[in-house]
């Protein structure tokens, strides 16, 4: 919508399609706190983060933001901001605490609670009904290296969904099964922190197996709807060295997108994985197609480009590019976030348009993009995060410009709605458009999400 006053001092302004989905997103271990009331089980998470070493500074996901008793609070604050959209995950260990079998009412009626406030405001709820937190009991079976744990994680996704999908319109199965299964069990940074490089391409197989038949559980529930989703984390890939582009993009993206995509996993990269073991015994027959299941839209999760060189052939980096020969990633260039990470909208453009052709025209909605930096409430109350703010405009105009150039993007959800636990990195890293003192547990709201509020108030942004 252009506003009056663009027009008066004709200020040229980057209107979004009339039902672009405008939110934020948030992950049940990351926000909710109270792990352990109301029969939930643990998770890999709580076990990984008890145990010293691994999370900084020994954070774990208690209070964190202590959303499990302020979810109210906090659905007034989303709808005050005038979000129309919000993305949250579903604990397993809260529905069913070992994993399988006995299901926990009070885990399913939290959800329900927060459904329902969401729909009285008006708000959208985008459910995500894996964001890394497994039941410990399932890992002490092998977690993901397990088969078995794909069918689990099939009949917990149609307990879910038989209890929610009256009221949710839009699912998602697995949130970045890339990051459960090379940091999970490769390089070991997240939970449950295996170094195997094996058992992290066996991972990987069985997270898309449980995406895919979790989506015919699904769609046998509601076979009319069109809902049905994975979000996958994706990085443009840059390099002068066209193979070393070519490996990584194949590591870091096709590697998911391929076989979800129908395209098998992409041989001509993982043919140098061979050198591992045969990883490839776990795959069954009729497993690529199952893993194939058609679906409704695919979730991109965009933060920053990967730069990659050439590098000897015997060079064998380990963990999320295991098996990688002959490619390293290389520093990140220009400005970057407070974590590190590179500051580039004009990949997020390319990253959009690439897929809007690689994804066989199933629609894409944005639904992780943001940056951390270390904020501050000032003397006035306030928390004027400039920076965050550009990374926010600068990103909302790359999808602009994807849009405009034929991607079919429907919606941008900013991550996060709260300053939340960042896994290995606790407490440190703020991704939130609301700044949450972890003390007095106040949220107070950033500029980034006043102006958040104003794009989503107006369907767009001055170019
Ligand atoms: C992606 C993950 O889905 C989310 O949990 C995480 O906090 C953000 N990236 C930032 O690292």
């Amino acid at each position: 919508m252009t506003t009056d006053s663009d027009v008066k001092v004709g200020r040229e302004v980057l209107t979004f399609p009339p039902d672009f989905l405008w939110g934020a997103a948030t992950a049940a271990f990351q926000i909710e706190g109270s792990t352990t009331v109301d029969g939930r089980g643990a998770s890999i998470w709580d076990t990984f983060a008890a145990t010293p070493g691994k999370v900084l500074a020994g954070d774990t996901g208690d209070p964190a933001c202590d959303h499990y008793n302020r979810y109210q609070s906090d659905v007034d604050l989303m709808a005050s901001l005038g979000l129309a959209a919000y993305r949250f995950s579903v604990a397993w260990p809260r529905i069913q605490p070992t994993g399988s079998g006995a299901v926990e009412e009070r885990g399913l009626a939290f959800y329900d609670r927060l459904v329902d406030s969401l729909l009285e405001k008006d708000i959208q709820p985008l459910v995500t009904l894996y964001h890394w937190d497994l039941p410990q009991v399932l890992e002490d079976f092998g977690g993901w290296r397990n088969r078995d744990t794909a069918y689990r994680f099939a009949d917990y996704a149609a307990i879910v969904h038989d209890r929610l999908g009256d009221r949710v319109q839009a699912w998602t199965t697995l949130n970045e099964p890339w990051v459960s299964a090379f940091l999970g069990y490769g390089n070991g940074i997240h939970a449950p922190g295996i170094t195997d490089a094996v058992a992290s391409l066996e991972a990987a197989h069985h997270l898309l197996l449980a995406h895919g038949l979790a989506t015919q559980a699904l769609r046998a529930q509601a076979p009319e709807s069109h809902r049905l989703s994975i979000v996958l984390n994706f990085s443009t890939v840059w390099g002068d060295d066209e193979e070393a582009v070519r490996k990584v993009d194949g590591l870091q993206n096709r590697i998911l997108l391929d076989p979800i995509c129908g395209r098998g996993y992409p041989l001509d990269v993982l043919q140098d994985t061979t050198w591992l073991g045969d990883w490839t015994n776990v795959v069954r027959d009729g497993d690529m197609e199952t893993i194939a299941t058609p679906i409704d839209w695919i979730g991109v999760n965009y933060y920053s480009p990967t730069r990659v060189v050439p590098a000897d052939p015997d060079h064998v980096p380990f963990g999320p590019h295991a098996g990688l020969r002959g490619a390293a990633i290389a520093p990140p260039q220009g400005e970057l976030t407070g974590f590190g990470w590179e500051q580039n909208a004009d990949a997020f453009t390319e990253l959009l348009l690439r897929l809007s052709r690689d994804t066989n025209g199933i629609p894409l909605v944005v639904t992780e993009n943001g940056s951390a930096f270390p904020d501050v409430v000032d003397p006035m109350g306030r928390v004027v995060d400039v920076e965050r703010t550009k990374y926010l405009v600068d990103h909302v105009r790359a999808v602009h410009r994807a849009i405009s150039e034929g991607a079919d993007v429907r919606g941008y959800l900013a991550w996060s709605l709260l300053d939340n636990f960042e896994w290995a990195a606790g407490y440190s890293q703020r991704f939130g458009i609301v700044h949450v003192d972890y003390e007095t547990q106040r949220r107070t709201v950033k500029e980034s999400a006043v102006t958040l509020s104003r794009i989503i108030g107006q369907n767009g942004l001055p170019a």
